[in-house]
């Protein structure tokens, strides 16, 4: 369980304004990262800080992930990534997210069995689908079942109320993979398939999107495990986008649900998880337009042109991001399974050649994100474009949750709500319509 110590150091920042002076503590983590603690400023100064795109501002104190850009490190609970990637299950991480340790096998077990428990979706869920388009995204689609999941599940919407939370947390993660797979066949105008309990999480995932009633259903081991992986991967990055709507939406005491649904629509964005889907369709659109990556780098470094090479850049990693490497792995393995030569592969091997070498792109420290090769993964296994993203959700959802949960069980958080620096009009009077000039 989080502890959340509030680590104050003995130094000080000192402001001066317009001659007055004020100390403001200066706070370290446990991994050494320091912060000026602002949290008095606006009550002692009347000033308030701004940061555009808050790439300077601890927005919380949080016991769950540690990420250090520059060297290129992330961990969840102090964990490697690369050891939780190569050793762990996605739901073991989940637990570690959510509860702080690695979990004994009882725990495990006792885990497993309340998740496997809640994979069915209520039958009258089902009727929400038909009322989307056909080609409607699983992004929205899931966003609006996930939301309302608060109306079939009223007893257990108080977000003070621990035991209330804990079921939600098992419903989230059971019924988030049930709900994508639904969407996912109705778009094809395939039946859907009902959760298997004897399967894995990954497994389960790929029976229902795959599975046809037709013909036996076969596990395969090494799409199973890029799969786990990709989901342990994607379990956490701590105040991305996604995650600090999370706990936005959450600070209002908005239910977990309702701000489960806003992280998803979040994390849709091309910015943010969509750039997984914008990574295969540019990598497509090198293979049968352009025909050479150069020309496509020249365009993304063109101050003139708005096109960026997708998978590339991170806010936070100003180095190799540690996800990529091990995707870029399970890629190769994933195409020698299938014995497909892999152009699109081959491609991304030549972006990311010709970016590291490239002086724009050193100078700007982009590096390949997680995103570079995790759509080779899903495209190879036949998962169609618009699927990505939510596969990228139900990783992340664990972590979502371990945020919401943090924020909801530190006594210490309030109300999110950010002030401004208004720019606008000063006060002007009301014209009549007709009174108008132009
Ligand atoms: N291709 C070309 N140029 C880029 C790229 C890119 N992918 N990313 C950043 N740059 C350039 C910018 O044009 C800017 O150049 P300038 O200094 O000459 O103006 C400079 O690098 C800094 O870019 P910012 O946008 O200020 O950096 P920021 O930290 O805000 O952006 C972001 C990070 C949004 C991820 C950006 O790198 C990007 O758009 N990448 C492509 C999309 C992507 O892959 N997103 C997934 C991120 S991972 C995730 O969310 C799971």
């Amino acid at each position: 369980m989080t502890t959340l110590e509030a680590p104050v150091t003995s130094d000080v920042a000192t402001l001066t304004i317009d001659g007055q002076t004020w100390e403001l503590p200066i706070i370290e983590g446990s991994e050494g990262e320091r912060a000026i603690d602002v949290s008095t400023l606006r009550g002692d100064t009347g000033l308030i800080t701004l940061d555009l795109g808050y790439a300077n501002t601890g927005s919380t104190l949080s016991d769950i992930t540690f990420i250090d850009g520059e060297a290129g490190i992330l961990r969840y609970r102090g964990y490697p990534i690369e050891e939780l990637a190569e050793h762990s299950s996605f739901l073991e991480t989940a637990y570690l997210l959510l509860y702080g340790d690695l979990p004994t096998k009882d725990q495990l077990n006792y885990f497993e069995e309340r998740i496997t428990n809640h994979t069915l979706l209520h039958e009258d869920i089902r009727h929400m689908y038909r009322a989307f388009p056909l080609a409607a995204h699983p992004m929205a689609v899931s966003a609006a079942v996930v939301g309302a999941l608060s109306t079939f599940y009223p007893d257990s919407v108080d977000p003070l109320d621990r035991e209330q939370v804990e079921i939600s947390t098992y419903r989230l993660i059971a019924k988030l993979p049930t709900i994508c797979a639904v969407a996912f066949k109705y778009a094809m105008g395939h039946p859907f398939n009902y959760p298997r309990n004897d399967l894995s999480y990954a497994e389960n995932m790929l029976y229902m999107m795959f599975g046809l009633p037709t013909e036996e259903y076969e596990v395969n081991d090494t799409f199973t495990r890029a799969v786990e992986t990709l989901l342990i991967l994607h379990a956490d990055h701590e105040q991305n986008c996604s995650t600090s709507t999370m706990r936005m939406v959450g600070s209002s005491r908005a239910n977990i649900y309702a701000s489960a649904s806003a992280a998803i629509m979040a994390l849709w964005g091309p910015l943010h998880g969509g750039a997984n889907q914008a990574v295969i369709e540019m990598l497509h659109d090198i293979a049968e337009n352009e025909g050479s990556a150069r020309v496509f780098m020249d365009k993304a470094k063109d101050s003139n042109d708005t096109t960026r090479l997708m998978g590339f850049g991170h806010r936070v990693y100003k180095n190799f991001d540690p996800r990529a490497r091990i995707l870029k792995d399970h890629a190769h393995k994933v195409m020698d399974q299938l014995g497909e030569s892999g152009r699109l592969l081959e491609i991304a091997m030549e972006l990311e050649e010709l970016a590291l070498n490239d002086d724009y792109f050193v100078a700007r420290q982009l590096y390949p994100n997680v995103d570079f090769y995790s759509g080779i993964i899903y495209e190879s296994l036949g998962i169609p474009t618009n699927g990505f993203t939510p596969f990228f959700a139900l990783g992340r959802m664990p972590g979502w949750l371990a945020h919401w949960r943090e924020h909801h069980f530190d006594p210490r958080n309030k109300l999110n709500r950010p002030r401004q620096i208004y720019t606008g009009e000063t006060l002007r009077s009301y014209v009549p319509i007709g009174e108008r000039g132009g």
